[in-house]
């Protein structure tokens, strides 16, 4: 069989050396992060931001170093969520310094290099037509999550938190480029239209060993803001009988509270702002299961 190096000829130990570079460099930049945890889903819409931005506030206010990487390059949501739509971002000695949101989590997302929300991301491919190559594609946004994971100044964290983008084929390449990963959290929503998506990136998660920690359940029930009262809003049960099925423990239960989506608009922890509630308990238990699980 060919090597590496035939393929690519004379230029090949050069790439090498830079892949190997980059690598170390990431490597190096992670040694200072204690736990890496993704939350992802398979599914869009189902609250993978929502459970990122409450676990970091709620792991934050504890008192623990917290960052968090906005993966969904073309649908980035942190920065509003966390405040910091509006911060601008500067070049520190030790690299880019995040941007720091509600509770002192440090946040790098897309959003904060983009003028406006208007404005879509496009990649610009020098070759042209290549430009909507799906392997094209992935690898530039692998590229860009690989610097934004590696450039910045994230200085010593407890947990850096990676909110991924829906599609089950995604979190593979992001889940390469980590050389340590310490825990996936699953998010769903208890609709099996959600779940039938949501199974087969826990299957695909599976098979690769990804270390997944568990499922959230979100949506589950509606809490009215006036009374307080939780009553139904999808069709109970579906989430354990996944959970079963799947082999994995469900972690939490966030009901849907109109509030919380208000206070994500605002960039405001609601988490933080309104913690008898049912939704702020239910993250604050998830942030107990994910440090519970996560212990040396
Ligand atoms: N439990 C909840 N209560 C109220 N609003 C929610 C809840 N979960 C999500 N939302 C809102 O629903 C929308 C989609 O959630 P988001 O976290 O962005 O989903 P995803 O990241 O999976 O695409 C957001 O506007 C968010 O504020
Ligand atoms: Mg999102």
């Amino acid at each position: 069989m060919k090597s590496y190096r035939d393929i690519a000829g004379d230029g090949g130990s050069n790439i090498l050396g830079q892949v190997m570079a980059l690598r170390e460099r990431l490597e190096t930049r992670l040694s200072r992060v204690r736990h890496v945890v993704a939350v992802m889903s398979g599914k869009g819409g189902v609250g993978k931001s929502t459970v990122t931005a409450g676990l970091a506030t709620v792991l934050a206010h504890e008192g623990k170093a917290v960052g968090v990487v906005d993966a969904d390059l073309n649908g980035p949501a942190l920065a509003r969520m966390l405040g910091v739509r509006v911060q601008q971002l500067r070049l520190g000695p030790d690299g880019v310094v995040p941007a720091v949101g509600a509770a002192g989590v440090r946040v790098m997302s897309m959003d904060l290099f983009l003028p406006d929300e208007a404005t879509p991301v496009t990649w610009r491919h020098p070759g042209g037509l290549a430009a909507d190559t799906t392997v094209w594609r992935v690898t530039t946004e692998a590229t860009v999550l690989r610097e934004f994971l590696t450039d910045t100044a994230w200085g010593d964290l407890d947990f850096l938190l990676l909110d991924l983008p829906p599609g089950s084929d995604r979190f593979a390449a992001v889940a390469g480029l980590l050389p340590r990963l310490a825990g996936v959290l699953v998010v769903t929503v208890p609709t099996l239209v959600s779940q039938a998506v949501v199974r087969k990136a826990i299957t695909a998660a599976q098979q690769r060993g990804d270390p997944l920690l568990g499922l959230v359940e979100n949506m589950a029930g509606y809490v009215c803001p006036d009374c307080g009262s939780l009553s139904p809003l999808f069709p109970d049960g579906h989430t354990e009988e996944m959970a079963e099925a799947m082999g994995l423990p469900l972690l939490a239960r966030i009901p849907f509270d109109p509030r919380l989506a208000a206070q994500a608009d605002a960039g405001l922890p609601f988490a933080l702002t309104h913690p008898d509630t049912p939704a702020a308990r239910a993250l604050a238990s998830l942030a107990e299961a994910v440090e519970g699980a996560l212990q040396p």
